[in-house]
């Protein structure tokens, strides 16, 4: 079973398109164990409560500095063990130290194409924004690792989805979310779970069932 923590700042429909899939079946291996957040009204925590799933708080405001806040959160994690860490819709920096310690094992879910509307400044209904100021016809989401960057880490999967000439942002974040964001979070999730993937040379490959193991250049997830 893949001890599963999912971090929330917000409503968290992924976290409930993540809890449906394992309660029908389409993620198996794996379970949410903890669901962590720094907003206390986060509906997320409601959706967790209603699962028995319990819900930690950890809000930067709560310690001194950042460092402080970085190393509890660590430690929390730590302390949590979990085998993946699943950032979903989760407004924190994630700490250096914690990038380190669960090196491959913390996804985030991102509602563009990367390398598209991503970085600094785009979350939320500010990516869905930029899209629309931009003209851009076709937009998505992506489920990528986490490393030190913003956004950048290996690419797990994308999936296209349509810009109508009278969406708004609203509409247009709705739609990514309905065909993209939770169909894809699921599926990464049952991928991980049930050893599907590797890293090859920085880049998410899917395993072939016969590879024996890892060469050079290649990382087991
Ligand atoms: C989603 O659009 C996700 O891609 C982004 O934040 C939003 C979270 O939505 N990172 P929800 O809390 O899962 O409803």
């Amino acid at each position: 079973m893949l001890r599963t923590v999912v971090c929330v700042s917000g409503g968290g429909t992924n976290l409930q398109a993540i809890l449906d899939a394992i309660d029908s079946g389409k993620i198996t291996n794996a379970e949410v164990t903890a669901v962590v957040s720094n907003n206390p009204g986060a509906k997320a925590l409601e959706r967790a409560a209603g699962h028995g799933i319990p819900g930690i708080l950890m809000r930067p405001a709560d310690y001194p500095d950042r460092a402080a806040f970085n190393r509890a959160f660590t430690e929390k994690m730590c302390g949590l063990a979990p085998d993946l860490i699943v950032l979903a819709g989760f407004l924190v920096k994630i700490p250096e130290e914690m990038v380190e310690a669960f090196a491959n094992r913390i996804v985030n879910i991102h509602p563009s194409l990367i390398p598209s509307f991503c970085g600094v400044g785009y979350y939320g209904l500010k990516v869905h924004e930029k899209v629309l100021e931009r003209g851009a016809k076709v937009t998505g989401a992506t489920v990528h690792f986490v490393n030190e960057g913003m956004d950048e880490g290996p690419i797990i999967a994308q999936k296209a989805v349509e810009v109508l000439d009278d969406d708004t942002p609203e509409t247009l974040q709705r739609r990514v979310m309905e065909q993209a964001e939770w169909i894809l979070l699921p599926q990464a999730i049952d991928d991980i779970a049930n050893g599907r993937l590797r890293l090859e040379d920085g880049k998410v490959r899917r395993r072939s069932g016969l590879s024996a193991g890892p060469d050079s250049g290649k990382e087991e997830i």
